[in-house]
């Protein structure tokens, strides 16, 4: 009886193991900030390639800083994959990136890396203006085709924009708009261009599509969004680059600090530079420029080749960020959209 009793005892014990082991099957999880189309097919094929199960949750760039920001002594996920540069400055000013020099990064040039490995960039993308060909009819206006055109009379309650808060689109438009024109005469700019505005969104592609769909008639937002919209059947699209120069962003991978899976999420960061994984992000309509030098762009990019840029800053951006947007907060009276 005292020999069944252990027996039953032992297999209660090592059932209950078991069952632990399969709760804790674990998954190497991923922060993305680039398209949800993307981050999808790039995790699919990531997890084809190792076997290392993979799961992703998409957010805007403001989202994620604030999110590894509250999960600082917890870290949920490993990795933070895509959106603008400047939101990984921040976060590594305050302790919560891991530097990770990858051997892929060897085929990053310089200009696209931060040299100790706190960042790599993947893709780079220059902001615009997208504009609705029937509504700009409509109302009269032609397309803008500078940051001073957007003040015109005509546009006042045309222009839709995310919110510099909870996206690194906006937050490239802020920070463009501040290194241009000086912080004083920035801000001014932007509490003028405040009252132009119908909607701040919480994403920065979210602009692209209501344009497309004739819900305003000017946008601002990366250019390769828009193409990617346009190219999906919104055929009113057409877009423009701020004669005055625009900014751009580096989208970046990292390494987050105290991350459940270093080990795995380093395997990821190798993959996400390679060249074969940039070169996918063009299959599902993602037509950034890419920095793996052996990458070949998308050809959809080439329309936008020649736009002409300001020597962005990205480390002062991601410096500056908050003080930036509570001024913004301030002299436009909004807050970032939750949803
Ligand atoms: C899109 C673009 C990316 C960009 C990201 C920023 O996904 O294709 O190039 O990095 O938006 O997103 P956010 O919502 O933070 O502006």
């Amino acid at each position: 009886m005292k020999k069944l009793f252990l027996a039953l005892v032992v297999l209660a014990v090592a059932l209950a193991g078991c069952g632990k082991e399969e709760a804790k099957e674990e998954k190497l999880l991923i922060y993305a900030g680039l398209m949800e189309d993307h981050a999808a097919m790039a995790v699919k094929e990531f997890e084809k390639e190792t076997g290392i199960k993979t799961e992703f949750v998409r957010m805007s760039s403001g989202e994620t800083l604030a999110r590894v920001r509250a999960e600082k002594d917890n870290m949920s996920a490993s990795v933070w994959y895509g959106g603008p540069v400047d939101a990984f400055v921040a976060a590594d000013e305050e302790g919560l990136i891991e530097a990770y020099k990858s051997p892929v990064a060897e085929k990053i040039p310089a200009n696209f890396k931060d040299a100790d490995g706190t960042w790599t960039g993947i893709y780079v993308g220059y902001l615009g203006f997208v504009g609705n060909k029937s509504v700009l009819e409509e109302i009269g206006a032609e397309m803008p085709k500078s940051w001073e055109d957007l003040l015109k009379p005509e546009y006042t309650g045309e222009v839709v924009t995310a919110h510099p808060g909870s996206s690194g689109t906006a937050y490239t438009m802020l920070s463009t708009v501040v290194q241009l024109m000086g912080e004083q005469e920035g801000m001014e700019y932007m509490q003028k261009l405040n009252k132009q505005v119908r909607q701040y969104t919480k994403s920065g592609t979210a602009p692209g599509r209501m344009v497309g769909l004739g819900e305003a008639g000017v946008g601002i937002t990366f250019l390769h969004d828009a193409i990617k919209y346009r190219k999906e059947g919104y055929k009113d699209i057409i877009i423009a680059a701020p004669a005055e120069g625009t900014g751009f962003e580096i989208g970046a991978v990292a390494l987050l600090k105290n991350g459940p899976d270093s080990e795995n999420a380093k395997k990821f960061i190798d993959w996400a530079l390679s060249k074969k994984a940039q070169e996918m992000g063009q299959t599902v309509g993602s037509y950034q420029f890419l920095t793996n030098s052996e990458a070949v762009p998308p050809k959809e990019a080439m329309e936008i080749k020649d736009t002409k840029l300001i020597d962005y800053d990205f480390e002062w951006a991601g410096l500056n960020r908050r003080r930036l947007i509570e001024e913004f907060s301030r002299v436009s009276k909004t807050t970032a959209p939750t949803k």
